[in-house]
């Protein structure tokens, strides 16, 4: 079983040690009655993966680990088996001991867009919501992050988490937690909270938008990705069952509205920082990730649009700080 002991002792002397008060409960609880069907199969495959401490280790220009005596061929192919034991690997790309982990999203390429405008994160204690498989985390801790803590209630990506982190030494500077954002206690310890992808799949944004308040000290900064659309204050997209082929997206505001929404919650120095459409080639179908992807979801004869007569992703990343 994946153990959080670690995780405990390290917050314990902490701003973060009264989440103790109700975590180790709630972690316990995921472990007896909450299993995901598959994840013995997933977990098994983390087990049998090495502990590998690698003696290069790159994780400012992405996620990449190298050993001076590389591995043979047949210790690459054992390891490359359990890894695709994990898929389908959506957020990446990672670079391990020679095995390319070319996932689903080019990861790197949001956060080429997010990192120049946001306040430096060395020393900084950040909550990644909704991290995926941990790629960004790996980026945090590479631009001086003291600790990255990652939630995600999707239990493959824990797995593909510790997967990575046993091959990375077993670096202690990020934790996954397998919760979702609402069941986190009002923290506000966090120096800086990221949401990447998620406000659209939020019934309640403003909800969402005010829990990742709490969770930020005194003049913490929030960094907000999600979709828009075109359009003034006034424009909101909610779409019909779904938007391109996705079921659980519920808000798509302006940068506009997105921008008023912070405001009403309390932020201050909101600012859009980028807008970019989302391109097939920044997420694409590809060896570790074999199902339908973004090219499917657009109208074969008009790419400006989903398959539901939608606009096409378009994201924005907004800055914005609590005072
Ligand atoms: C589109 S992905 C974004 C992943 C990553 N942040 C990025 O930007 O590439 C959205 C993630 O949010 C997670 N998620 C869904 N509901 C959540 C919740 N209630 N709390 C936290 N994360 C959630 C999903 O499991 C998924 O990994």
């Amino acid at each position: 079983m994946i153990e959080f002991g670690d995780f405990y002792q390290h917050i314990a002397k902490s701003p973060l040690s009264h989440w103790l008060d109700t975590l180790p409960a709630q972690i316990s609880s995921w472990q007896r009655e909450s299993l995901h069907g598959k994840f013995k199969q997933w977990f098994n495959a983390v087990e049998h993966l090495p502990a590998l401490t690698p003696t290069q280790l790159d994780l400012q220009n992405g996620v990449c680990a190298a050993l001076e005596q590389p591995l043979s061929a047949g210790q690459r192919e054992g390891i490359e088996n359990m890894l695709r034991n994990l898929m389908p690997w959506r957020k990446g790309p990672f670079s391990l001991y020679g095995i390319d982990i070319d996932t689903e999203w080019h990861s790197d390429w949001k956060w080429d867009r997010v990192l120049p405008h946001i306040s430096p994160l060395v020393g900084r204690t950040i909550l990644d919501v909704g991290c995926g498989s941990g790629y960004h985390m790996w980026r945090m801790v590479g631009a001086g992050a003291h600790l990255v803590v990652g939630i995600d209630p999707m239990q493959l990506f824990l797995c593909q988490f510790e997967a990575v982190r046993k091959l990375l030494g077993g670096d202690q500077r990020a934790h996954l937690l397998p919760l979702g954002i609402e069941q986190l206690p009002e923290l506000a310890a966090f120096d800086t909270v990221f949401s990447m992808g998620v406000l659209y799949h939020r019934r309640s944004p403003l909800d969402h938008l005010y829990q990742l308040k709490n969770q930020l000290v005194h003049d913490g900064e929030l960094v907000l990705e999600t979709l828009v659309v075109e359009g003034d204050r006034h424009q909101v997209l909610v779409p019909g069952d779904r938007y391109a082929q996705m079921r659980n997206v519920y808000f798509i505001p302006s940068t506009e509205a997105l921008k008023s929404w912070l405001e009403k919650c309390g932020f201050v120095d909101v600012k859009v920082a980028d807008v970019c459409v989302t391109s097939t080639e920044e997420q694409r179908r590809t060896g570790w990730m074999t199902s339908e992807s973004l090219a499917d979801f657009l109208d074969p004869d008009d790419r400006r649009k989903t398959v539901e007569g939608y606009p096409a992703p378009l994201r924005a990343v907004l800055v914005a700080r609590k005072p």
